[in-house]
């Protein structure tokens, strides 16, 4: 309980907001000039960033904490120096507008207990410097995703479930304003002209958002979550996303250089897998990525990160990915890593992929190893790019080795569900054989799949590029068994 609020005197607001303060992008809209000083607030409180109260019955606490911590920000606003605040170093400016607002709560309501206190000015400072009320849901790191369905749905995908979050934002006014905030940084813009966007948030998370008059009810953002630190290869064992003789295989097939495409759904786990298998190029590899929104993090020293430009507003400049992987193979690349495959690049990259860039990779969105194959050769064929069916297939089949396919299963479990080798070509069609896989056996009681991994038995046909490169695996891994079960 909130003590003391009742009695706040709330003096009427003498200075007016400093609409154009860069600390005031997402002012709260001003208190009535004759904020009477005692009871309860009259308008019904926005109610930014309430983590653990429901939406729905505004509680008297809530409305006196809401307004207090409206007063207190746009005493904060009032009391900044403008020239001094864009000259500060930012961390400097944290600070001092830290000790200004706990200042100013002793001084509002000097009864706040030491807890209110704390949470009053940290929601402060979030919505001064960073991302209001979505600053405590990125804070979380057991979620994956963020989905804001308009400033009061919003949903979570927290430890595989989908949830609703009791974070909500004040208005569509405020939802947009922290869109903007979003990608303003990055050098992006949202507006009716250009209703989508994609963006990277400081934390490396991918950020997407689609505003009216595209998303019919309300601003629509999509976040998905990295942590603060990327899964590693540990990680995922332990999650049982793979086991180790499949990450063995993995292990040497990255070291040997093989071309590997990472298939999967949506939100398989593919970028986490594309990060996690990187750790194994070797660190005098110069690699270069080429991603729509930046979100591999790469350990290796020696990487250069490129990223596409989407057209200005009168619709030039573009950069598209077909342009990128031009301009890498000029920059003397030993590997390119392609975020994701998704049009006219992909022909660029199987060309790359066989003429001396082996040990490049991509991800393509597929629900199967073969599937893959035929959306990268949609994709080519979309973009308008005329080859015969069969000269491409033969290019696929001698550029890819090898495809990971990830899988979100029932329930949430993210698993590799099959790897399987590019052989070569029969006739038209090209031929695989898989080497690892999971099979689904069924659904337990909690409504998750469950299931085993398997070697199927098939030793891959390039078990003499692996010894060659100093990575040979035993024959016995590929022995036919069970693996694992979960
Ligand atoms: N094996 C795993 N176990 C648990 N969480 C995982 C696993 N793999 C990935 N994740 C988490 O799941 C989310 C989705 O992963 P990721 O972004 O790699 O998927 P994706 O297939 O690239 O998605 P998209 O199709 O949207 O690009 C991320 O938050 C990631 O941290
Ligand atoms: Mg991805």
């Amino acid at each position: 309980m909130l003590k003391g609020f009742g009695r706040t005197p709330f003096g009427p607001r003498t200075t007016p907001g400093l609409g154009a303060a860069p600390t005031s992008a997402d002012e709260p809209p001003p208190l009535p000039s004759e904020a009477p000083p005692p009871p309860k607030p009259t308008p019904p409180p926005p109610a930014a960033a309430r983590p653990r109260e429901a939406p729905k019955e505004p509680n008297p606490a809530d409305e006196a904490y809401e307004t207090l911590k409206r007063h207190i920000h746009m005493r904060l606003v009032d009391r900044l120096d403008l020239n001094r605040v864009t000259e500060m170093d930012p961390s400097t400016l944290r600070g001092e507008v830290r000790n200004v607002v706990e200042h100013l709560c002793d001084s509002e309501n000097p009864l706040l207990n030491r807890n209110e206190r704390m949470r009053l000015v940290n929601e402060i400072l979030d919505e001064t410097f960073g991302f209001g009320p979505l600053e405590l849901l990125l804070k979380d790191e057991k979620i994956a995703d963020i989905m804001i369905n308009g400033p009061r749905k919003i949903f979570v995908e927290k430890e595989g479930r989908i949830q609703r979050s009791e974070v909500v934002f004040r208005d569509d006014e405020h939802l947009l304003q922290i869109i903007d905030r979003i990608v303003s940084r990055v050098g992006r813009r949202v507006d009716e002209a250009s209703p989508m966007v994609d963006a990277r948030l400081p934390n490396g998370s991918r950020f997407n958002a689609i505003i009216p008059p595209l998303s019919l009810d309300g601003a629509t953002v999509t976040i998905r979550m990295f942590g603060s630190r990327p899964l590693t290869k540990d990680d995922l064992l332990r999650f049982k996303a793979f086991t180790p003789e499949m990450l063995a295989l993995m292990e040497a097939a990255m070291r040997a250089r093989l071309n590997i495409i990472i298939s999967g759904g949506t939100g398989s786990g593919k970028t986490t897998l594309l990060n996690t298998l990187s750790s194994f190029i070797q660190p005098d590899h110069r690699v270069i990525t080429i991603e729509d929104a930046a979100e591999l993090q790469l350990q290796q020293d020696h990487v250069v990160r490129l990223e596409t430009r989407p057209p200005n507003i009168e619709g030039r400049g573009a950069v598209t990915a077909t342009d990128l992987v031009k301009n890498a193979l000029r920059m003397r690349p030993d590997r390119i890593i392609i975020g994701e495959c998704r049009g006219a690049e992909t022909l660029d990259m199987i060309q790359a992929m066989n003429t001396g860039h082996e040990g490049s990779m991509t991800t393509v969105h597929a629900n199967s190893p073969r599937d893959a194959l035929s959306r990268l050769e949609t994709m080519i064929s979309m973009a308008g790019l005329e080859l015969p069916i069969r000269a491409l297939r033969s290019q696929f089949a001698s550029a890819i080795d090898l495809i990971i396919q990830a899988s979100r299963l029932q329930g949430g479990p993210r698993k590799v569900v099959s790897i399987s080798e590019v052989i070569g070509m029969e006739g038209d069609m090209i031929i695989m054989q898989e080497i690892f896989a999971f099979r689904q056996l069924g659904i337990d009681g909690n409504s998750r799949a469950y299931g085993e991994f398997i070697a199927t038995g098939v030793r891959p046909t390039f078990m003499d590029r692996l010894e060659y490169a100093g990575c040979a695996l035993a024959p016995d891994l590929f022995r036919a068994r069970t693996l694992l079960k979960d």
